[in-house]
C-alpha cells in the first residue's frame, strides 16, 4: 500500500461514518461512565430502603435498577395496578441523589396470568410446556401475551415516562430467541414463510425438498422442525431460527414503541442482552435506542490464563461484547456485571482480588456509558440464594466486590477532572483498525453440518480477535448493513453464506484500498443455505486469485502443519486446497499428507488494497496470528506484541491497559505519557490508566 493510500485510509478512520444514537442525549459526555446497581424493593423491608439507598449512594453509585421482576406486584389482579410501592422507591430514591432505570417485568407474568390464559406457556420440543414457578416461561411469539404486556407497559410509561428521576428503561430481562413450538408459533411460523415465498414450489425449491419425498403443496402442511431430529431439512432449520430471532425481535421493538408513546426523549430504551452473538436477534431491534450486555466472568469453565486464569475468566470475554454491541448503535452500556461469586455455575469460585476492579475498567476502556451491577443485596431467600451482592446477607456490609466498585467509582470521579472534550484517540492504535464482518447465519448453517466435530465457528473468529487485540487494535464487529470503508483491514471469518452483491462489496472494498482477509469456509452457499452450481467455491475465485481444488478434514488424531516462510504450523479442523492464478502469492502450503505442497493460504494485490484467504484453521491460533502479523507488516502499519491476557483500548483521550495474564508485564508507553492510575510493569489484575 502507497503512503498517500495509506493516509487516506487514516483519515477516512479519523471520520467515521455517523453513528445512529447519540450518548450525549442521555449521558453527559464529561462524566465519562456512571455505575449503578439493581435492587428490588418488593423484596425488603420497607423501613430497610432508605437505609440502603444511603448506603448505596455513599458507595458511589449514581443510579439504581427497579421493577425488573414485579409484574405481580406492579398488577396484582387484572386491570388493577399497584404503583404507590414503586413511587415510594424511586423517591427515596432521588432523595438520595439515585437516578432509577425501571424495567417492563415481562420475564415474570404473575401466576393470575398463567392460570386464566395457559396458552402463553412455552411448549417444548417434546411437547411438555413449562409452569410458573421460575422465570421466562412465557412465549414472545404468542400474540395474547404481546398483548397482555403491553398493556402492563403502557400503564407503566404512562406512570413513569415524564419522570425526570427516571433515566431509562429496561424491556424484560436478558431476552434471548426461544424456541416455542406451541400452536400459536406454528401459526406464526406458516405466516412468516407465507410472507417469505411467494409460492409453495418456491419454497420446496428454496428448501431442496425434492430429496427424501418432503415435498409440500401447501404452507398449512409445514410444522415446526424438529431440532432434535438428525436429519432433519437444514434449510428449514434455518428459516426456524430466523422466525424465531424475529419473534424477540419483534416483542422488544413493540414494547419499546409502546414506552416511546408516552415516555419523553430524555428516556432511554434499551434492554440487557447476554451476548450470544449467534442467536441472531442481537442488533436486530430498530426500536431501541441502544443495546446493553450483561456479563459474567468466574463461574467454572471458564479458564482464564494460568493456574489461577478461572478467577479472572477469559480475558477476551469482556473486549469482544464491548467491540460486538459498540458499533450496533455507536455507544452501549452494561447492564450486569458479575460483583463477586455467582451461583449457577459449575464451580462459583471467588474471583481473584482485584478481578471486579478489572472487569470493570475492560467495559470502561470499550467505551461504555455506564455499568450497573448485578446486584445490591445478597438475597436470603429464593433461587438467587449465595449469589453475591454489593452488600452481604446482613444487608449493610459490602462484600469484597462491593469494595472494588467503591473504588473504581472513586477512581472515575476522579478521572472526570482530566477530561477534555474532543481528545483524539493516538493515529498509531487508529491506523490499526479492523473490523470483523459478522452473521450470526453462518455459524447456524455450519453447526447443522459441521463436516468435522472439532470445528467451532465461535472459536475461530476468536482467533482472529485475539490476534487484532494482541497488536493493540480497535477492532469493530460489524455487519453487513454497516459501511466497509472506513476500516483499513477487514476480517471475514468463515462466512459461508454469500451472494453476488456481498461479492461486489468486497471487491470494491479491496479495490479501494482495504485489506480483506477471508477465511476457510467462506463463499459457499447461497443465502438459503444451498451449494451454488458450480465448482466448489466458485463465486469468490476472481477475488481471491484462485480456484479451490478440494477441502480435506483434519482427523483428531493428526497434527498436518502448515508451511509458511520457515516455519510450521498446526492445523485443526478445515482446510481448503488452491489452484491459484498466476499474479497470485502462496503464503502457505500443507504439509504431511497426499496434497503436501499445494496452497492453503494465498495473498494478491486487488486495485489499491490487497486480498489474502486463509484455507485452513488451527487449534491455537498461531496461523491466523501470522498471516495478520504478515498482512500489517506488509501495509506499514506497526502493531504491537501483547501478550496473552494484557489488553489495551483508548477513549477520551485516556489509554487503558489491563493485565488478565499471570506474570507482569511492562507496557509500552510512549515518552508523552503520564499515568494516572496504576503502576507500570502491570502486574496480574492489575490497570493502567495513562494519557498522552
Ligand atoms: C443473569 C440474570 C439476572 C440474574 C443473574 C444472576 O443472567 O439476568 O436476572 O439472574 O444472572 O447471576
Amino acid at each position: 500500500m502507497g503512503k498517500n493510500q495509506f493516509l487516506s485510509l487514516l483519515v477516512a478512520t479519523l471520520f467515521l461514518i455517523p453513528i445512529t444514537a447519540n450518548a450525549s442525549n442521555y449521558f453527559a459526555d464529561k462524566d465519562l461512565t456512571t455505575v449503578g446497581v439493581y435492587y428490588y424493593p418488593e423484596q425488603w423491608k420497607e423501613s430497610e430502603w432508605n437505609r440502603d439507598f444511603k448506603k448505596m449512594a455513599e458507595l458511589g453509585f449514581e443510579f439504581t435498577h427497579f421493577a425488573e421482576f414485579a409484574w405481580a406486584q406492579l398488577e396484582p389482579k387484572e386491570g388493577q395496578y399497584n404503583f404507590s410501592w414503586l413511587d415510594k422507591a424511586i423517591e427515596l430514591a432521588a432523595k438520595n441523589n439515585l437516578k432509577v432505570i425501571l424495567c417492563t417485568s415481562t420475564a415474570t407474568p404473575p401466576v393470575w396470568l398463567t392460570r386464566k390464559y395457559p396458552e402463553i406457556l412455552i411448549t417444548n420440543e417434546d411437547g411438555t410446556k413449562l409452569d410458573h414457578g421460575a422465570r421466562q416461561h412465557a412465549s414472545f411469539s404468542n400474540p395474547l401475551y404481546r398483548k397482555l404486556s403491553l398493556v402492563m407497559v403502557a400503564e407503566l410509561a404512562k406512570r413513569y415516562g415524564k419522570d425526570k428521576r427516571v433515566i431509562g428503561w429496561q424491556l424484560d430481562n436478558e431476552p434471548a430467541v426461544q424456541f416455542d413450538y406451541g400452536e400459536a408459533a406454528e401459526k406464526g411460523f406458516r405466516e412468516f414463510l407465507r410472507n417469505k415465498y411467494p409460492t409453495i414450489d418456491s419454497l420446496n425449491a428454496a428448501w431442496g425438498t425434492a430429496f427424501w419425498s418432503q415435498l409440500y403443496s401447501d404452507f398449512e402442511e409445514i410444522n415446526l422442525p424438529k431440532r432434535a431430529m438428525m436429519f432433519m431439512n437444514p434449510h428449514q432449520i434455518m428459516d426456524y431460527r430466523r422466525f424465531a430471532a424475529n419473534q424477540t425481535t419483534l416483542f422488544l421493538d413493540m414494547q419499546s414503541e409502546c414506552i416511546k408513546q408516552y415516555a419523553s426523549s430524555r428516556q432511554f430504551v434499551t434492554t440487557n442482552f447476554i451476548p450470544n452473538y449467534e442467536e441472531g436477534h442481537i442488533g436486530a431491534c430498530h426500536k431501541l435506542d441502544f443495546h446493553s450486555y450483561t456479563r459474567y466472568m468466574v463461574f467454572g469453565d471458564r479458564t482464564g490464563v494460568g493456574d489461577k486464569g478461572y478467577r479472572l475468566g477469559d480475558p477476551l470475554r469482556i473486549p469482544y461484547a464491548n467491540d460486538f454491541f459498540r458499533p450496533i448503535d455507536g455507544m452501549y452500556g452494561v447492564m450486569e456485571l458479575q460483583p463477586g461469586q455467582v451461583n449457577w455455575g459449575e464451580v462459583n469460585a471467588q474471583p481473584l482480588p482485584g478481578a471486579v476492579r478489572l472487569w470493570l475498567w475492560h467495559v470502561f476502556a470499550g467505551g461504555s456509558d455506564f455499568t450497573c451491577t448485578y446486584r445490591y443485596r445478597q438475597p436470603l431467600a429464593g433461587m438467587e440464594q449465595y449469589h453475591y451482592g454489593i452488600v452481604g446477607p446482613d444487608g449493610v456490609t459490602p462484600t469484597p466486590g462491593g469494595l472494588e466498585y467503591a473504588r473504581f467509582i472513586q477512581e472515575i470521579k476522579q478521572l472526570r477532572k482530566e477530561y477534555k472534550p474532543n481528545a483524539q484517540q493516538p493515529a498509531t492504535y487508529l491506523a490499526r483498525k479492523a473490523a470483523i464482518l459478522f452473521n450470526h447465519e453462518n455459524a447456524w448453517n455450519i453447526e447443522r453440518q459441521k463436516q468435522n466435530k472439532n470445528w467451532d465457528t465461535e472459536k475461530h473468529i476468536m482467533r482472529y480477535y485475539g490476534a487484532l487485540k494482541s497488536f493493540g487494535a480497535p477492532v469493530d464487529v460489524i455487519s453487513e448493513k454497516d459501511d466497509f470503508t472506513s476500516y483499513p483491514f477487514m476480517v471475514v471469518p468463515a462466512y459461508q453464506l454469500i451472494d453476488d452483491e456481498l461479492v461486489a462489496r468486497w471487491k470494491a472494498y479491496a479495490k479501494a484500498g482495504g485489506h480483506l482477509v477471508l477465511t476457510c469456509r467462506s463463499g459457499h452457499k447461497d443465502r438459503f443455505g444451498r451449494l451454488f452450481e458450480g465448482k466448489f467455491g466458485c463465486k469468490l475465485f476472481d477475488l481471491i486469485g484462485a480456484e479451490m481444488l478440494f477441502y480435506d478434514l483434519q482427523h483428531p488424531n493428526r497434527t498436518d502443519n502448515i508451511q509458511m516462510g520457515h516455519k510450521e504450523y498446526e492445523w485443526y479442523t478445515w482446510g481448503e486446497v488452491f489452484a491459484p492464478y498466476t499474479d497470485t502469492e502462496v503464503w502457505g502450503t500443507y504439509q504431511g499428507d497426499f496434497y503436501t505442497g499445494k496452497p492453503a493460504i494465498i495473498h494478491r494485490q486487488y486495485g489499491k488494497g490487497t486480498v489474502t484467504y486463509v484455507g485452513v484453521d488451527s487449534k491455537n491460533g498461531d496461523i491466523e496470528k501470522e498471516v495478520l502479523r504478515k498482512l500489517y507488516k506488509l501495509a506499514n502499519v506497526a502493531v504491537l506484541d501483547l501478550p496473552r491476557g494484557v489488553l489495551v483500548d483508548y477513549r477520551d483521550g485516556f489509554g487503558i491497559a489491563m493485565n488478565y495474564a499471570d506474570t507482569d508485564y511492562y507496557f509500552p508507553l510512549t515518552p508523552n505519557a503520564k499515568i494516572l492510575i496504576g503502576e507500570n510493569p502491570l502486574s496480574t489484575v492489575e490497570v493502567l490508566v495513562w494519557k498522552e
